[in-house]
């Protein structure tokens, strides 16, 4: 997730939960190909094997509009290592949406073809290619084309975001549509949207009739979600969670963007003020510090 699931985040939560896929932080691909060092900056770990957390696979996000660079840039980042190549259909970015990349291209299911097809015969034939899609973008009337044309692609996973991009983030999500696309398709089909607890992922798990699932805010406003989900694990309490958020901390603040340390962390507690109360209080006694102490202390003293 851009700007929120960034390398750090991801270690962490990987750590914590058995995830079976991660997917970075989109890089732009306009009409060139973008420069190796972008993708280390967006993807450090390829300097290692690839993987975040206990081994988490990584998987490098294209978002783009052109099928020739789109396709280079995948060559590229297999070559880097990434564990296959995801494309990014569902942004509702005004930027990136009105240079015809993100949820715009919904609009066009034959493009969308031609983005994955390029990109398919592109790279090798191990590589798994995923897709990230909404149910349209002001309407759903080009869905059942859209399944269709990524079905036949040569993209072999395709995630449901079940709203449209007029729907924005405002709930609820239409996981049926998700159940639509599961009898339309040859591809895994993965569900995703309002999912926030075990019982939510039960439930979209029924309606989507698929058992596989992608996280969104829910990974960041309940840090074990995966592992309640996937093993009945209790949901974190605020004691482990504030043990985690001091392990976050002084992660940050040792790594390469300690500046930023109190924007990131106020931006996390936003997701878990959904989930903790004590996060609320908390969020109230640090949005206006910017001591990296004084907050630290903050942290420390809720119960
Ligand atoms: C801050 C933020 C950043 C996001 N970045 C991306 C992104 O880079 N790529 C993508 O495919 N979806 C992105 N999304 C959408 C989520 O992956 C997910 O589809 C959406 O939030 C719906 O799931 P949820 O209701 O569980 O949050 C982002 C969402 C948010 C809130």
């Amino acid at each position: 997730m851009e700007g929120v699931i960034d390398p750090l985040m991801r270690d962490i939560l990987c750590s914590i939960n058995d995830y079976d896929l991660c997917v970075t932080e989109f890089i732009r691909v306009v009409d060139s190909l973008v420069p190796k060092h972008v993708y280390y900056r967006i993807c450090p770990e390829l300097r290692d094997d690839g993987s975040t957390g206990k081994d988490t696979p990584l998987r490098i996000q294209l978002l783009g509009q052109e099928p020739h660079w789109m396709a280079e840039n995948a060559v590229r980042a297999i070559e880097l290592g990434s564990h296959g190549i995801d494309v990014n259909f569902g942004c509702p970015a005004k930027a990136v949406n009105k240079s015809k990349g993100g949820a715009v291209l919904l609009k066009d299911p034959e493009k969308i073809y031609q983005i994955l097809s390029t990109i398919k015969t592109s790279i090798n034939d191990t590589s798994v290619l995923s897709a990230k899609i909404r149910l349209g973008f002001d309407d759903t009337s080009l869905f059942n084309e859209l399944i269709s044309a990524i079905n036949t692609s040569g993209a072999s996973e395709l995630a449901i975001h079940a709203r449209t991009k007029l729907d924005g983030y405002n709930p609820p999500a239409y996981w049926e549509y998700i159940n639509n696309a599961v009898s339309q398709s040859t591809i895994k089909i993965i569900a995703n949207g309002e999912i926030w607890n075990r019982e939510t992922a039960l439930e979209c798990v029924k309606k989507a009739n698929t058992p596989h699932l992608m996280l969104g805010r829910g990974a960041l406003s309940l840090p074990n979600i995966a592992n309640t989900i996937k093993y009945n694990a209790a949901p974190m309490s605020w004691l482990e969670l504030q043990k985690l958020l001091l392990l976050y901390s002084t992660l940050e603040l040792n790594g390469d963007k300690s500046y930023y340390f109190s924007s990131r962390l106020k931006q996390w507690l936003k997701y878990l003020k959904l989930q903790y109360p004590q996060a609320e209080q908390l969020f109230q006694n640090v949005k206006r510090l910017n001591n990296k102490d004084q907050i630290i202390s903050m942290i420390k003293s809720i119960n």
